[in-house]
C-alpha cells in the first residue's frame, strides 16, 4: 500500500515541488540572532528562519532539523501542509544523541557498559521523549570508529573496535527504532557518517582521512552493517574524501558498497551543508553540480543550513545534466518513510502530552542505571572503595567538575533542563545524609578553550570563566578541606565543550590546574578518590600511580550524581569496561589492540625511544568491588571444517566476599592465511552479576561469522582454514588461553 501512494504521490509532483521533498532545511528558530556572530559562523548571511518560512511557503523543503518545541512544530507543519498542493507533511529530524530533556551517559560511556540492554533502554527513552515534542527522527547512532582520541567526536561513538561497536549500534537502533519505522514513541534511527569520518589526520574533525580498503571493511564497515541489519531508516554521509572522492559525491561508497554490499534500502541523508561542500572538495565546479553529483551518488535528501544546491535539480533536469527518474528514486525513498511513519494521518504533534512525557519518574531511574552500568573502575589500590557511608564523619568533594550541571549531563544536549541535573556533589549530599559533613571547593577553575567553538552559541555551551577567582586561596582552601577530611573525592576531567563536533585536542593532559589539585590532595594524605568526567583517554599516567580509586564516570548525565555517589558507597556495583585502549600519552596515539605483528615479537614493547610502548589501561579493562578468576576453558571441538563454530566455555568466579560484575570476553587470533591477522579481535562478551564467592559457566560460540574477514587480494570476504587461538577472560590482556584448527 505505500509502494502504491508513494507512485500516486509522485505522479502529482512538479519537478520544484519534488526537489523540495529533497531538501532538508535548519530551523533554527531563537538560537540564532540573524546577522549575529552566530549566524555568520554557521555560514548564513540572512535570516534563516525567514528563509524557512519562504520555502514552506512554495513546498520548497521536505524536512526541518533543530526544532524541538511542539507548538513550533506544529505551526511550521502547518504552513508546510497549507502551502504544498499535495497534503505531504514535513519530516522533523534533529540530533538526538544520548536523551532529550533526560540525559543518558555520553555514547562512549553506553558503550563502556558492554549491556546492549542498557543501552537499548536508554535510547528508547530518548526516543519516546523526542516523540513526544514532534521529532520524528534521529541523527543517531553515530557509529564511527575511533582510534585518535584527539577526535572530539570519539565521545559520540563506541570507540575501537567493529564487534563492540556492532553489537551497540544495534542496539542503539532497536532502542530508537524499537520494532521497525511507524512503532509508537519510536524514532527513525540514522547510523552516520558513512563512512570513516573517525579516520581524520592528526584527529583533525572534517578532515580527510587515510583508509585501507581493508580497514573500511573490517574496521569501519561493520557497526554499519548491523544497524542496517537492526533496520536503521536512515544513514548520513559524511563530510571527507574517501579515497580521493568526497563520500557525499561518492557513487562507489555510496552505491556499491551501502546500497549494494550493506543491502541498504532506506533513505539517505547529507550531513549538514555537505552536498554544497562537495565545491569546496573542488569536486563540483557549482552549485548545480554539487546537486547534481550528491543526487547521483544516491543522496535522497539534502541537509543544508540555506541555499540548498537540491533548489538547483530542476534545472539540471531542464538541461538534461540529471535523469527525471534518478530524482524520482529520491523522493520514492523520502514519501515511503513519511508514509511508513503515519505523518500523512497524524502529521501534528499532541501538544498536551509533551510535558507529562517529560516528567516522567521512570526515564531518570533509566538514567541513572545507565550512569552507573558505564562506569569503569580503573583502579582501586587497598580496596579503598566502596566507602562506608555510615562512618564517613566528613567527605571533601572537590574539583571543578564536582558541582557543575552543564558538564555533567556532556555534549550534544540542547533540550536539555539544567534544574534537574544531579551533579556529584548533590548526589554524594543526597546519599551521605545529614550524618556526613560535605564540603565542597573547585580548587581549579574551569578550564577554557584556546579557541572557541561554533557550539558556543547554543545556549549554555560557552565556557564560563567566573570572576574575581583567586587561583592559589581557591586551590589552598581544597587542600585544606582534603586535610581536614576522611575521604577526598576529587572530580577532574575535560569540560564538556572541549569534546565532541570541532574539538579535537593536540594534548590528552588534564586541562587547567587539575593535576596540581590531584596531587596536593593526595599529599596531604588523605585516601584520595579520582572521579574522571571525559569522553577520551586523557593523560593519567601520575594518578595511575599515586591515586589509590579511579573511577570513570564519563559525561553520566542528568542523574550522574546520584550514580556516582551510589557507585562511591556500594549501593551500585561497578562494571563497566574501557570501550578503547587508553594510551599513555598523546605521543603513542593512534593506538589500539588489534594491531598486526609486523616485526620479530620481541620487538613489539620497544617502540619508542621515551615512553613504553603498552597503554596506560588496556581495551576492555576496568574493576569490580570483587576480584575474578578464570578456569576450565573448553572447547566443543579441537578441529573442524569452515562453516563449523566452536563452543567456548569458561567458569567465572567471583573471588571476594561482595556481589560484583564482570564483562567477560573472548579474543580470537588467526595464525596464517591470506591476510596478516590481528593478534587478537574481540569477538564475544557477556556482562555477568555473579554472587560473592559463586562461580558462573559462561559460554560463547566462536563460527564462520566470527572468522570471516575482508581480503584485499581476493577483494571480498574469506574464511581461512587455520589455526585459531581463543582467549577468554576480563580484558583483552586475558591469558586463558586455548586453539583448534579449522579445515578446508
Ligand atoms: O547530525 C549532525 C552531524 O553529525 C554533524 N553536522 C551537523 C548534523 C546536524 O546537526
Amino acid at each position: 500500500a505505500v509502494e502504491a501512494r508513494v507512485e500516486e504521490l509522485l505522479a502529482r509532483l512538479t519537478l520544484e515541488e519534488k526537489a523540495g521533498q529533497l531538501t532538508q532545511l535548519f530551523s533554527f528558530g531563537s538560537a540564532v540572532d540573524p546577522g549575529s556572530d552566530a549566524s555568520a559562523t554557521i555560514g548564513v548571511a540572512e535570516d534563516p528562519n525567514a528563509s524557512v518560512e519562504e520555502a514552506l511557503a512554495r513546498a520548497g523543503v521536505g524536512s526541518l532539523l533543530f526544532v524541538t518545541d511542539p507548538a513550533e512544530t506544529n505551526r511550521l507543519q502547518r504552513l508546510a501542509l497549507e502551502g504544498g498542493r499535495h497534503g505531504i507533511p514535513l519530516l522533523f529530524g534533529f540530533d538526538v544523541i544520548h536523551g532529550l530533556r533526560t540525559i543518558l551517559p555520553v555514547p562512549i560511556a553506553l558503550a563502556a557498559s558492554w549491556d546492549p540492554v542498557t543501552i537499548e533502554r536508554g535510547q528508547a527513552v530518548a526516543a519516546r521523549e523526542a516523540r513526544a515534542v514532534g521529532i520524528h527522527w534521529t541523527f543517531a547512532p553515530m557509529v564511527d570508529i575511533a582510534r585518535d582520541p584527539r577526535w572530539g567526536r570519539i565521545v559520540e561513538g563506541a570507540g575501537e573496535d567493529p564487534f563492540l561497536g556492532a553489537a551497540v549500534a544495534a542496539a542503539q537502533v532497536r532502542g530508537f527504532q524499537g520494532g521497525g519505522i511507524g512503532t509508537p514513541e519510536r524514532l527513525v534511527a540514522g547510523p552516520k557518517h558513512f563512512a570513516g569520518y573517525g579516520y581524520g589526520v592528526g584527529g583533525r574533525d572534517y578532515d580527510e582521512v587515510s583508509l585501507s580498503d581493508h580497514e573500511l571493511h573490517n574496521v569501519v564497515l561493520p557497526p554499519f552493517a548491523a544497524a542496517i541489519e537492526a533496520g536503521a531508516g536512515n544513514v548520513m554521509t559524511a563530510y571527507m574524501d574517501v579515497n580521493g572522492v568526497p563520500a557525499t559525491g561518492n557513487t562507489w561508497l555510496l552505491d556499491d558498497v551501502l546500497r549494494g554490499e550493506l543491502g541498504f534500502d532506506g533513505f539517505l541523508v547529507s550531513d549538514a551543508n555537505a552536498v554544497r561542500n562537495l565545491m569546496t572538495h573542488g569536486f563540483a565546479t557549482d552549485l548545480t553540480d554539487a546537486g547534481v553529483r550528491g543526487l547521483r551518488a544516491g543522496v535522497d535528501l539534502e541537509m543544508a543550513v540555506s541555499d540548498p544546491a537540491y533548489a538547483h535539480l530542476p534545472e539540471a533536469v531542464r538541461a538534461g545534466l540529471l535523469d527525471e527518474a534518478d530524482l524520482d528514486a529520491c523522493v520514492r525513498r523520502v514519501l515511503a518513510v513519511k508514509l511508513r511513519l503515519g505523518l500523512f494521518d497524524d502529521p501534528y504533534v499532541h501538544e498536551g502530552r509533551a510535558a507529562e512525557v517529560l516528567a516522567d519518574p521512570a526515564h531518570r531511574d533509566v538514567a541513572r542505571l545507565a550512569a552507573e552500568r558505564s562506569a569503569v573502575l580503573l583502579r582501586n589500590e587497598g580496596s579503598l572503595l566502596p566507602l562506608s557511608p555510615d562512618a564517613l564523619g566528613r567527605v571533601a568533594v572537590l574539583g571543578p567538575l564536582a558541582d557543575s550541571r552543564r558538564d555533567t549531563i556532556g555534549p550534544w544536549v540542547f533540550d536539555h533542563d539544567n534544574d534537574e541535573t544531579v551533579t556529584v556533589l548533590a548526589g554524594l549530599r543526597a546519599r551521605l545524609g545529614d550524618g556526613t559533613q560535605v564540603d565542597f571547593a573547585p580548587g581549579v577553575r574551569p578550564g577554557q578553550r584556546t579557541f572557541p567553538s561554533m557550539f558556543d552559541m547554543w545556549g549554555d555551551n560557552a565556557p564560563v570563566d567566573p570572576e574575581g577567582f583567586d587561583d592559589e586561596a581557591e586551590l589552598q582552601r581544597a587542600v585544606d578541606l582534603a586535610a581536614a577530611a576522611e575521604v577526598a573525592v576529587v572530580v577532574v576531567g575535560e569540560w564538556q565543550n572541549m569534546i565532541g563536533e570541532a574539538a579535537s585536542r593536540s594534548s590528552l593532559e588534564l586541562p587547567g590546574r587539575q593535576l596540581e589539585l590531584l596531587q596536593r590532595v593526595v599529599a596531604t594524605g588523605t585516601p584520595t578518590v579520582a572521579v574522571v568526567m571525559n569522553g577520551r583517554p586523557l593523560d593519567l599516567r601520575w594518578a595511575a600511580e599515586h591515586v589509590p580509586a579511579i573511577l570513570d564516570v564519563w559525561y553520566p548525565g542528568s542523574q550522574g550524581g546520584a550514580a556516582v555517589a551510589n557507585l562511591l558507597v556500594g549501593d551500585a556495583v561497578p562494571g563497566g569496561r574501557l570501550p578503547f585502549t587508553w594510551p599513555r600519552t598523546v605521543g603513542q596515539v593512534p593506538m589500539y589492540y588489534a594491531h598486526t605483528i609486523s616485526h620479530e615479537p620481541a620487538n613489539q614493547s620497544r617502540r619508542y625511544w621515551d615512553e613504553e610502548s603498552t597503554p596506560l589501561f588496556v581495551f576492555g579493562h576496568g574493576l569490580s568491588y570483587a576480584p575474578f578468576s578464570y578456569a576450565d576453558l573448553t572447547l566443543g571441538a579441537t578441529s573442524v571444517g569452515l562453516e563449523d563454530t566452536v563452543s567456548v566455555s569458561v567458569a567465572v568466579t567471583n573471588d571476594g566476599d561482595r556481589d560484583a560484575e564482570e564483562v567477560v570476553q573472548l579474543y580470537l587470533h588467526q595464525r596464517s592465511g591470506r591476510s596478516s591477522r590481528p593478534v587478537r579481535l574481540l569477538k564475544g562478551f557477556e556482562r555477568v552479576a555473579v554472587g560473592a564467592g559463586q562461580t558462573r559457566t559462561v559460554t560463547f560460540g566462536v563460527g564462520p561469522e566470527h572468522r570471516r574477514y575482508w581480503n584485499a587480494v581476493e577483494h571480498g570476504w574469506v574464511v581461512d582454514a587455520s589455526t585459531f587461538d581463543v582467549w577468554v577472560g576480563g580484558s583483552s590482556a586475558a591469558d586463558l588461553t586455548a586453539s583448534f584448527e579449522v579445515t578446508a
